[in-house]
């Protein structure tokens, strides 16, 4: 295979064609935070934490799901960059639960996020109780990034059943199944590929769930 010259941080590496922006700045030794990206499910570019800015590009675009080019120059560092990411993170620090989150709580602490400056949340998202309507795992979506890794977890990334959607519409937005029915009576599976790949604890097997209310 040919490999293909990209730059990175002022770095030449050699890429592999077809390989994500991400992939190559990481290989590099890039430190780019990701939400989203997952490369069992194909999750890619719903988040935007991974913004890097790319010569000859009008705006900064997600590393994940940017392919490299030869002879791209790929800058994963700097102010711009930083106050797009604060932002982000502040975003979904100010609509979600995640005090349980060490790694969120170690980026709200790099980037100097202020959730607060933002005002009252939109969504009511840390209002929505937690969903048992089955014997293997449990739904707190107060938890969830709206990543989608788990609907594609369910869907084409690996499971192919499409029990899980997306209601709602931007600031509303929210995972819940089809119809909004119990996992019971929609088209799951339980194979549990949708808790594997949750980076947030909002989808918790039903044990460790009730070891958690056990503790409280
Ligand atoms: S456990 Fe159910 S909802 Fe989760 S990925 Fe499997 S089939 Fe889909
Ligand atoms: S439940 Fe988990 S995997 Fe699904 S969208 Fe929310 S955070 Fe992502
Ligand atoms: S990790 Fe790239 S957009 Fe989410």
């Amino acid at each position: 295979m040919n490999l293909i010259p990209v730059v990175v941080n002022g770095l030449l590496v050699w890429a592999e064609p077809g390989a994500t922006v991400l992939n190559v700045a990481q290989k590099a030794g890039a430190g780019i935070p990701t939400l989203c990206h997952h490369e069992r499910t194909g999750t890619k570019g719903h988040c935007r934490l991974c913004l890097v800015e790319i010569a000859g590009r009008p705006r900064p675009e997600p590393a994940c799901a940017t392919t490299v080019e030869s002879g791209m120059v790929v800058n994963t560092e700097s102010e711009e960059l930083t106050d797009l990411r604060r932002t982000v993170l502040e975003l979904v620090a100010l609509e979600t639960n995640v005090e349980h989150d060490v790694k969120m709580a170690s980026w709200l602490e790099e980037y100097r996020a202020d959730p607060g400056r933002w005002g009252d949340p939109l969504s009511g998202r840390r209002e929505r109780e937690p969903i048992r309507d089955n014997a293997f795992f449990v739904r707190e979506y107060d938890k969830c990034y709206n990543c989608r890794r788990c609907l594609d977890a369910c869907g084409e990334g690996i499971q192919g059943v499409w029990a899980l959607s997306f209601t709602g519409r931007v600031a509303e937005a929210a995972v819940t199944t089809v119809f909004d029915l119990p996992l019971t009576e929609s088209g799951c599976v339980f194979c549990g590929n949708c808790v594997q790949v949750c980076p947030t604890g909002a989808l918790v097997p039903l044990e460790e769930a009730l070891l958690a209310e056990e503790a409280r």
